[in-house]
């Protein structure tokens, strides 16, 4: 099992386990979690009941678990399942779409295949004699997850084939849909609880209610995870870790390396080292925003390579975006040794790695489309031992502990940038020239989206310079100049993306601005390219 953590020495950190049995949704599941303020996190489903029972001895005890949806029919052949000691254990259970049929199958209930799905919004009736009440769980009688205070009937979002219809023995059906007799059951004696329907999507507007009592009520457990109290936790980790070491932490102006450089330096203060390789390759004043952030307002000692002359010799006659990513990479990571030789005696290295990096990380056998290079990339053999206060959140809980640490808006709502920065972003061979009007055009574009309130709306909107040129005409003048490609995408994660339906006048502010304010630039077009098939960054 990972251990996000990294270390026993938290203590009463009560943990709601969300056992994943291949569901798109898990990990909203677990940030639903998270939102009533417990701690969760993700399990595979081959997780066993003594892997369970033994978080206990680490200080984590495990309050509440959660089957997630999958897209199996329980029905068929290696059908992902449970150990099933873990019904033994006496930890509630909460089974969500295939989670609770599998509660059905596994205890003694039925799941029929009606040969007829449901998808889509469905209106669920809770059951006459349900709901305990104003609205508390504590009553004898009535449902626990549908308390008096829930509406008797209430818009439900479902996707499955299979059909509940008869609940688990012991178990009394508390709600139910025109398809589906057994939407919801519960077994409060035995601590098993199961909604056919999905209460962690937006489409089931009562579903986080629903997830709560589960929490509360039936786990016994209190909202108290939250974000002073994550600083608080991880604060006193890394001191016990670190101790009175040297650590260092590379920025890269994202908001990854940001958050975990200001966490790690709100517990070790001095001890700790920032370096910051400028690769000549960033944003419009993000060199100038870093140092200015970091040095003067966090008060953290802050090595400033300029290196971007280096780079830039390194980079010419280099056109394939492969060989530029790798020329990039390598040459990053030569410039961060040099420059992090200087403090001699660093034990550590500070890293932003994130939870879905941690669930991901192994169990990832994609084909490579593109060497990521990040911060976070730099090799193991750089024999230092890794602080990462990240491991365990998400990048919405990273940017509210960002906040909460005093980091500017503009740090910690920053849209996601790749490592190589605007060497990937201009097509063919990258020059200082090249560099700067790609940083003039790219700046126009954010300000204006921006200034059009969609900046959080929009996953990230940037410009791109090709290696083309077409002839235009510009106050009489023929001219013979590159076009600027605008590039603007939605996205939940970034592994897909659609292109962002930015409205025509903005469009058209930026298209005229871009040819009238950057010098050699005669012709703007959009992309209209989702991922799959496009990637979102062109190289
Ligand atoms: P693609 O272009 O693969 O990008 O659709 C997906 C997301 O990853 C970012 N990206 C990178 N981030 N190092 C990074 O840290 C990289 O080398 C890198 N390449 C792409 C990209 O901006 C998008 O958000």
């Amino acid at each position: 099992m990972t251990d996000p953590i990294g270390t026993a020495l938290e203590t009463g950190l009560e943990t709601v386990l969300v056992v994943d049995f291949g569901a798109q949704y898990a990990q909203l599941i677990a940030r639903r979690v998270r939102e009533a303020h417990v701690y969760s996190e993700i399990v595979p489903h081959s997780v066993t009941a003594a892997e369970i029972t033994a978080r206990a001895a680490s200080g984590r005890p495990v309050r509440g678990i959660v089957f997630s949806g999958g897209p199996a029919s329980v029905h068929v052949d290696g059908a992902p399942s449970i150990d099933p000691a873990v019904y033994d254990l006496g930890i509630p259970i909460f089974g969500i779409c295939y989670g609770a049929q599998l509660l059905a199958r596994d205890l003694g209930g039925e799941v029929a295949r009606t040969g007829r799905g449901e998808y889509g919004r469905t209106e669920l009736t809770v059951a006459e004699d349900s709901g305990s009440a104003e609205g508390s769980a504590s009553a004898d009688s009535g449902s626990l997850l549908f308390t008096a205070a829930q509406p008797r009937t209430q818009p439900v979002w479902m996707s499955h084939f299979d059909t509940i219809t008869v609940p688990p023995i012991g178990a009394v059906v508390v709600a139910s849909t025109p398809d589906t007799p057994a939407a919801a059951f519960e077994d409060r004696a035995a601590g098993r609880y199961g909604v056919q329907f999905h209460p962690e999507v937006v489409h089931t507007p009562h579903g986080q209610e629903v997830l709560e009592h589960f929490l509360y009520d039936a786990c016994g457990l209190s909202p108290s995870w939250t974000m002073s109290s994550i600083i608080e936790t991880q604060v006193e980790l890394i001191r016990a870790q670190v101790g009175s070491a040297r650590a260092i932490c590379g920025l890269s102006g994202g908001v990854d390396s940001a958050v975990a450089a200001a966490l790690v330096h709100r517990a070790i203060g001095p001890q700790l080292t920032c370096v910051f390789v400028d690769t000549g390759l960033m944003r419009q004043g993000e060199g100038e925003q870093v140092v200015e952030t970091f040095q003067r307002h966090q008060g953290i000692e802050l090595i400033h390579v300029r290196a971007g002359e280096r780079f830039f010799e390194r980079l010419a006659g280099i056109t394939e975006p492969e060989a530029k990513r790798k020329a990039i990479g390598e040459l990053f990571i030569r410039v961060f040794e040099d420059s992090s030789g200087g403090i001699e005696d660093a034990e550590f290295l500070v890293q932003g790695t994130l939870y879905p990096d941690v669930i991901e990380s192994g169990t990832k056998d994609a084909a490579k489309i593109k060497s990521h290079h990040n911060v976070g990339g730099l090799p193991d053999d750089m024999q230092f031992k890794l602080v990462e206060p990240l491991r365990a959140l998400f990048k919405d809980e990273v940017r509210k502990v960002g906040t909460e640490l005093g980091l500017p808006d503009e740090i910690v709502w920053r849209q996601p940038f790749p490592g190589p920065g605007l060497g990937v972003r201009i097509i063919g061979e990258v020059t200082p020239d090249k560099v700067a009007m790609l940083q003039h055009a790219d700046a126009i574009v954010r300000e204006e989206v921006k200034a059009a309130g969609l900046e959080r709306e929009i996953w990230q909107a940037f410009a791109v310079l090709p290696d083309i040129r077409s002839v235009g005409v510009m106050g009489d003048e023929r001219t013979y100049g590159h076009p600027i490609i605008i590039r603007a995408v939605t996205s939940e994660d970034a592994m897909t993306a659609d292109w962002a339906r930015l409205p025509y006048d903005l469009l058209e502010r930026m298209s005229s601005r871009i040819i009238n304010e950057v010098a050699g630039i005669n012709r703007v077009a959009y992309d209209i390219t989702s991922k799959p098939p496009g990637t979102i960054e062109w190289e």
